[in-house]
This record gives C-alpha cells, structure tokens and sequence, in this order.
C-alpha cells in the first residue's frame, strides 16, 4: 500500500491483488463508497452506484433482471442493426473523432435494451449533456450553468422513459418518479463513460498492430463466414475475446473504485483509520510489471488460459468485483463484441494521431481516418 496525498486529502493506495480481492469481496462489509463516489451524488444523487450496506443490497436486487443474460440476448439484433446503421453513416477515406459516436451508440443500446426508448436521433445531445454531468463529479458542487441546464435536458428526457422491465420493477418497488429518474440518469452517465471509451481504444489497437488485426478478420471469416454477428457466433471469439481483455488491461475505462474503512483494518501490517480514503486502481495494478511483463506493450497473448493462469486473479478486475461488481458487465462485453464485429468486418481504422500509452481526461478525442473495406 502507497500513502500520498493531493491537496488537503490524504489516500491509500491499495495495489496488491489479495488485498484487492478481500476489500472488494471478502471484506466488503468492512469498507463503504469512497470520497468520490460520494461526491457523486451531487450529480448521480441517490442512485446504486452511490448506496452503500443494505440499501445497496435492496436497491441492487430490483434492478437485476434486466442486466440479466436473457435480458441482454435479447437485445442483440438491436445492437447489430444499431451499429451497421451508424457505420453505413460514415464517408469513405473521412477522418472522424470515434468517441462521441460510439457514445451515441452506446447511448442507443443502452436505452433500447433497459428502457425500450428508440432515441430517434436525439441521442448526441443527451450524450453531450451526460458528458458534462459526468465530468461534473469530481468539481466542487458549484451551480455551473452548464452543469443546471445538462442536468435540466437530461431529466426532461428520462421523464420519457416510463417503459422496460426496469423501471417497471423500481415503481412497483415505491419509488417516486423523481428517484426513477435519477437512477435511470445514473445508469445513462455509466454507459457512456465506459464502453465508448473501450471501443475507441480497441479500434485503435487494432488499427496500430495490422497482424492482431488479420488474426482477428481471420476469426470473423471463420466463425461468421459473410453474415453479420449473432449472439451465438460471439462465444466462439477466442482471439477476438483475448484483444478485447488486453485493451481493458491497459485502458481500464474506469481508472480507479474508491472506498473508505468503516471500522479501523490491517492491511499486511498496515493500520487504517475508519473513514479514510483508499483508491483500488485498476489502470495502476493492471500495468504492474509484477504481473505483466512489459507492462505497457500490447500483447494479447497474456490472455491466453495458460498465461492467465500464471498470474493472481486480482491483477486484472477492470468490472471491479463482489458486491458493487459492475451491474452493466454482461450488458457491455455483448454489446462491444457485436458492435466490433459489425463495424471492423466493413471498415479499416487508422488512428490519425500518434496514441500514448497514457490515461486521458474524460472527454476524449480518437481522430481516426476510415476506409471502407472492399
Ligand atoms: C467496458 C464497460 C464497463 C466497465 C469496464 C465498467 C466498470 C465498472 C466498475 C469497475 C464498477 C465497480 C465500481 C465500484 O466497485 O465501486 C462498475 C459498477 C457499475 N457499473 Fe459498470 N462498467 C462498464 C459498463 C457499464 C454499463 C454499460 C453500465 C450500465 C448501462 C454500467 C453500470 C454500472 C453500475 C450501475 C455500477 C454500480 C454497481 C453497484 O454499485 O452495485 N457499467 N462498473
């Protein structure tokens, strides 16, 4: 564990992976949300990701079933289509920024598959509402004009959403519209902060290493022949599902989970107050060349079973893990294998810019250069 501090705060940084796994699963009920989780309920306001204890436990068992595996297979056909009509937009030899699209279509997907909601080209909007909320979080709780009227489009807008499973079940739970509401923009912020950037980062690795990129295209051919991807056909992406696990290495979406002591703890000799802050950081022990040699080179043999085996299970936990393991995992691993399939079997991708190795702020920017394969 590492101490340092920013500003008037202190933190842990927690970086072995048996603490990891027994602060996240074995120990969970010793450790609540941290500083920044809570700050986000100024933005997210009382929603599962800011719950904690019993609340969380309540509020997570009725939002289940629509993360669920028959729930998300559902939707697939929806995410296909959705993702060929968003390709079949692009302009051959163009170059376009990938990261608001692929937050769109996130988006999209999101709201079909939870909420039953066709955004009807209404979804770049939101999505640049959701960005500034999201990049609200970590600020001080200002009343910034940009933060009031995003925070103002992004209700009118989940006002609409009265259909699914989803908030079918919270109703039927008691909750008041406004709490439907801002669990349904907490889980809209989620979804656009996580999977675009994964996308966009995949793309971009395999636009960098074109022999990752013909073994890939090799295992489209094979599994898909000339059809668009099926849910079924995704299960047999082995080489496919090894680039998708090197990117979350490397380019964790979110970069550290943060929690605090509710009672004073040892950790491997050290003592931790109750209440203090600590930082589990997925970008940071997922680059530790204890467990990964050449910590910063794309390598997606490391994912092989035999390799995997090698290293502790906690090294890589990019859904986080136990009881606040990602709700929308199930939900985004099809939804990104499928949209990747689509897209990459029909256009090249060309990072334009020279990409580093590096975490980058919240709104980011892929400039990538298409060409439409023949
Ligand atoms: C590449 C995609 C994604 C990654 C890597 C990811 C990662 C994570 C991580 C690390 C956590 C744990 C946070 C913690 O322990 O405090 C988490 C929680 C969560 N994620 Fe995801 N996520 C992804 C996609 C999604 C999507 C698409 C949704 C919803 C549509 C979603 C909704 C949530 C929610 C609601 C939680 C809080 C769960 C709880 O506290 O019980 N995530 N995610």
């Amino acid at each position: 564990m590492v101490h340092f501090k920013t500003g008037f705060s202190g933190f842990d940084l927690v970086r072995c992976p048996d603490l990891i796994q027994r602060i996240l699963v074995k120990e969970n009920d010793r450790y609540g949300e941290g500083k920044w989780t809570l700050r986000g309920r100024y933005v997210m306001k009382d929603c599962l990701i800011t719950r904690e204890g019993g609340s969380h436990r309540e509020r997570r068992s009725q939002m289940r079933s629509p993360f669920g595996r028959q729930a998300v297979e559902a939707s697939s056909g929806f995410m296909v289509d959705r993702a060929i009509r968003f390709c079949d937009g692009w302009r051959d030899g163009a170059t376009v920024d990938l990261f608001p699209d692929m937050g769109r279509l996130a988006l999209e997907i999101a709201c079909e598959s939870l909420f039953e909601i066709d955004l009807h080209g209404r979804s770049a909007r939101l999505n640049e509402a959701l960005l500034e909320l999201l990049i609200a979080i970590p600020r001080l709780p200002l009343p910034h004009p940009r933060v009031i009227s995003a925070r103002r489009h992004a209700r009118r807008m989940a006002a609409e959403f009265t259909r699914g499973d989803l908030v079918r079940g919270l109703r039927e739970a008691g909750l008041s519209p406004e709490a439907i509401r801002d669990e349904i923009i907490a889980l809209m912020i989620a979804s656009i902060d996580t999977t675009p950037k994964t996308l966009c980062w995949l793309f971009s690795m395999i636009g960098m290493h074109p022999d990752v990129e013909s073994a890939v295209l090799a295992e489209f051919d094979e599994v898909l022949g000339d059809r668009d991807p099926t849910v079924e056909d995704i299960r047999h992406l082995e080489r496919f599902d090894r680039v998708l696990d090197e990117t979350l290495r490397l380019f964790p979406p979110v970069h550290f989970i943060d929690r605090r002591p509710l009672e004073d703890v040892e950790l491997n000799g050290t003592r931790v107050k109750a209440g203090s802050y600590m930082l589990l950081c997925p970008l940071y022990t997922q680059r530790d060349d204890r467990y990964f040699e050449d910590p910063h080179r794309f390598d997606d043999s490391r994912f092989t079973p035999a390799e995997a085996k090698k290293r502790p299970v906690f090294s890589f936990f990019p859904f986080g893990a136990g009881a606040h393991a990602c709700i929308g995992r199930r939900l985004a691993t099809v939804e990104m294998k499928l949209i990747a399939a689509t897209v990459l079997r029909r256009w090249r991708i060309r990072p334009e810019a020279e990409l580093v190795a590096d975490p980058s702020p919240q709104r980011m920017a892929f400039p990538c250069r298409l060409e439409r394969r023949s």
